[in-house]
């Protein structure tokens, strides 16, 4: 069947379909119905309470957003022929991959986060990051899937809905990334008392919370964000994507300014910043310690009293601070086989 001609179809099975749908009487139980399992995801007393979705979070849900992830059949007829979101995010990696010049954001603890992709073009929930990425981004053709021998059965099952529409496929995406919660890092058990740091990771941990290193207004404990957006300093004139937060909204005082990633699994995600620029988390620290640069949008935090722009870290809390960045690694996560290509 051609395209068009599976388009036509659509609306006309969705005739049929629809009112079969809802007749719901007492002697004939309703064919889209459906049992979940609900699930529940088990936080540490230091995190915030998760935010409220329309969508319970359950098994099935979680199952099938799963397989859309690993599936290359979403982009299928879209403009990303080939791919799969995990061919871009990739778990071993925390769910990035390094890339061009868009450097690729992690998928970790996004339940919290209220606004998505490095400039904040879209903001929301989960949901509505999905439905940019299913219908802006892959284009997702819904076809496809209505087609499948086993996707429509699996879309009833877990979203009790007969015929599939993008926004099925947003929700469904929506509870696989609630699921992607990172909790065990070597960091993590340190606050909940169940191991202890190294003297190093101390000192560094130290650097990071106090006003010596400033990382925690910006990395706030425990999602390791602020979920706002920044200019940091990483130069002084604006072109191009670097021109951040200010393309969205067009306040010169967001000049450069981006979102503030997550530290979680930071020494799995290299390269480093909006554009990679840096290839390792010494760069990094060297640019924090006497790399920053003026502009009118620099945020104030990154102006220290009296040394102006630099915190002139010496050598040893260099190392130190790098040696706190890795507690943040969750091996747990990143080796889950829960949350592995199903496929
Ligand atoms: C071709 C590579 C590629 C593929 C395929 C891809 N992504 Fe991404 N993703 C990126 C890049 C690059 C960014 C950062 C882009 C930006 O901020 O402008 C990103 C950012 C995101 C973000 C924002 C994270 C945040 O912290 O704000 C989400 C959510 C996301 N992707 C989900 C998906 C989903 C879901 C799919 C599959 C439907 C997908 N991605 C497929 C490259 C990709
Ligand atoms: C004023 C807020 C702010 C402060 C203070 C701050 N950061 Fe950042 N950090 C950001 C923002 C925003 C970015 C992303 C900037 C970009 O890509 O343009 C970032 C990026 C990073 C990255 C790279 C993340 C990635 O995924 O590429 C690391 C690592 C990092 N910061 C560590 C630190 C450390 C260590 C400190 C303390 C020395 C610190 N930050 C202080 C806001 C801040």
């Amino acid at each position: 069947m051609s395209r068009g001609l599976r388009r036509l179809v659509g609306p006309v099975l969705l005739l049929v379909l629809g009112p079969s749908c809802q007749r719901n009487t007492a002697e004939e139980a309703d064919p889209c119905a459906t049992q979940t399992s609900p699930h529940n995801i088990v936080l540490p007393f230091y995190f915030p309470a998760p935010p409220v979705f329309s969508d319970p979070l359950t098994l099935e849900g979680m199952a099938l957003g799963r397989r859309l992830y690993y599936d290359t059949l979403l982009s299928r007829n879209g403009p990303l022929q080939g791919l799969a979101c995990a061919t871009c995010h990739d778990q071993a990696r925390s769910f990035t991959v390094p890339n061009g010049t868009v450097n690729v954001l992690p998928h970790v603890n996004l339940a919290w986060n209220s606004s998505f992709l490095w400039n904040g073009k879209v903001s929301g929930n989960l949901q509505d990051i999905m439905r940019f990425e299913v219908s802006d981004f892959f284009q997702v053709d819904v076809n496809v899937l209505r087609s499948h021998p086993e996707y429509p059965e699996l879309f009833r099952k877990a979203l009790g809905t007969c015929w599939i529409t993008r926004e099925d496929v947003a929700r469904a995406l929506a509870q696989w990334f609630r699921r992607l919660t990172s909790t065990h890092s070597k960091f993590d058990r340190y606050l909940r008392y169940e191991e202890m740091l190294t003297a190093q990771e101390v000192s560094g941990m130290s650097i990071f919370l106090s006003e010596t290193g400033d990382c925690f207004h910006c990395h706030a404990v425990p999602l390791m964000t602020d979920n706002r957006f920044h200019n940091i300093g990483l130069q002084s004139t604006f072109t191009g994507f670097d021109v951040g937060r200010y393309a969205v909204t067009g306040n010169p005082i967001e000049m450069g300014a981006f979102k503030t990633p997550t530290l979680r699994n930071i020494a799995l995600t290299a390269p480093y910043m909006h554009d990679g620029r840096f290839a390792t988390l010494e760069e990094v620290v060297d640019f924090y310690s006497s790399g920053v640069q003026h502009s009118p949008s620099l945020d104030p935090i990154m102006t220290k009293p009296g040394t102006g722009l630099t915190i002139g870290l010496t050598p040893q809390q260099k190392a130190d601070l790098v040696a706190f960045l890795h507690t943040l690694t969750d091996t747990a996560f990143v080796n889950d086989p829960e949350l592995r290509n199903p496929f």
